[in-house]
């Protein structure tokens, strides 16, 4: 079973996604340390085509529920590399270029062929598993999301807003996959709501979409 959870940076997918997987045994897919892996590699080699480096790239997210094997890229530990403002930056870049997510779709679908997923990112409802058994669209205000991201980084509430706004407006005005809710996924805006009410009401969606979760 797939349960699939998109939304805007900050919205709590990756806390959330990455619990809701350990509580239901579920293998937890972190799509967005894809990009940034490609992102990295087109930081170090700019001459080259990113989705060249996408294609070539192997890239082990470390698995498991509780998704805290370190990512490794090429064989090297990238876990902290990838989460810097640098790299969220470029990762938001190399995300609109077709062929970087031609390539990263295609390792996304063979990673979950197999087995119980709960995978997390833009567009996993709407281009990576539109047949997912549950799709999630997690929201909220972009104010909130900012502080909570703020929070994470030791960083300024209005640098991360201003910065985000960038982000949230290249994923949802770009050509290919934009971000958006998938036709059929359940919106839930976590403003004011705690991580563990969010993965409550998923959980519950999940055991609905298929008995045995
Ligand atoms: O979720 P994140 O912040 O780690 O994602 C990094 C960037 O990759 C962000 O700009 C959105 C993009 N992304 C995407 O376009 N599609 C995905 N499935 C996951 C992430």
């Amino acid at each position: 079973m797939l349960v699939a959870i998109d939304g805007p940076a900050g919205a709590g997918k990756s806390t959330v996604a990455r619990r809701l997987a350990r509580r239901l045994g579920f293998t937890y897919l972190d799509s967005g340390a894809m990009y940034r892996c490609v992102a990295l590699l087109s930081l170090a080699a700019p001459g080259r085509q990113p989705g060249e480096l996408a294609r070539a790239a192997a890239i082990d997210l470390g698995g498991g529920a509780d998704g805290s094997g370190p990512v490794l890229l090429d064989g090297r530990d990238v876990s902290e590399e990838i989460r810097t403002p640098e790299v969220s930056e470029a990762a938001s870049v190399v995300a609109a270029d077709p062929a970087v997510r031609e390539a990263l779709v295609a390792k996304q679908r063979e990673l979950i062929s197999g087995g119980d997923w709960v995978a997390e990112g833009r567009d996993i409802g709407t281009v990576v598993a539109p047949q997912a058994a549950l799709k999630v669209f997690l929201t909220a205000d972009a104010r909130e999301r900012a502080r909570r991201r703020a929070a994470e980084l030791g960083a300024d509430v209005d640098t991360v807003l201003a910065e985000q706004a960038m982000r949230d407006e290249r994923d949802s005005a770009r050509a290919h996959s934009p971000l958006r809710a998938a036709g059929g996924a359940v919106t839930l805006d976590t403003t004011g709501l705690g991580v563990d009410e969010v993965v409550e009401r998923i959980a519950t969606l999940a055991r609905a979409a298929a008995p045995s979760a």
